[in-house]
């Protein structure tokens, strides 16, 4: 099983400005484009329930796993409330051998917290925010390894490794 999250930033690196905006409102057509390939190459999406109230429907060709305290009434919707390594674990078991973890700050924060992430694919965009919702919302002290970097137009699209310890 492989699990990435994947996020734009800001050029100084926030998530967001507001949280009920939807990140593709100030992301660049590039970095849709790659959200679009790289998370179909997902058997299964994950998000937080306010990311997916941002977006209002399921992005089609992929599972779409929310979490939410409530069921979600939704066509192509899964709601969970498990752990992270219970759901990965669950997942695994269901034949889904990549999982994308698709934000936002909680969701994002409680996998990277649980240990289970592998990738870590950012782009950072042309746009600051001065302030607004950090990627994590406590403290993630990881260390990782550039696997690659390009630029294309004018965002620039980074991948890591996440090494465990
Ligand atoms: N730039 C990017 O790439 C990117 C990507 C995604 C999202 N975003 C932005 O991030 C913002 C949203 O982030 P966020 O941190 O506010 O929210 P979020 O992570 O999208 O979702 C939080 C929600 O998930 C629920 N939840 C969390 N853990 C749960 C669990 N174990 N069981 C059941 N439900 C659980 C929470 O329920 P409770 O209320 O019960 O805790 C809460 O309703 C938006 O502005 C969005 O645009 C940006």
């Amino acid at each position: 099983m492989k699990v990435f999250v994947i996020a734009a930033l800001t050029a100084d690196g926030f998530i967001a400005k507001d949280p009920k905006e939807p990140s593709t409102a100030w992301t660049s057509k590039a970095d849709k484009k790659h959200f679009m390939e790289v998370s179909k190459s997902a058997g299964a999406i994950v998000m937080g329930l306010n990311t997916f109230l941002t977006i209002g429907k399921a992005l089609p060709g992929r599972r779409n796993i929310i979490y939410s305290p409530e069921p979600v009434n939704h066509r192509d919707v899964e709601t969970t409330t498990l752990p992270p390594q219970e759901l990965i674990a669950k997942l695994e078991k269901e034949g889904v051998s990549v999982v994308a973890i698709c934000g936002g700050a909680t969701i994002y924060t409680m996998f990277m917290k649980a240990g289970v992430v592998d990738t870590i694919h950012f782009t950072i965009e042309p746009v600051t925010f001065g302030s607004g919702l950090n990627i994590f919302k406590e403290k993630i002290s990881t260390n990782l390894e550039l696997v690659s970097s390009e630029k294309r137009d004018n965002s620039v699209f980074l991948e890591y490794k996440v090494l465990k310890s």
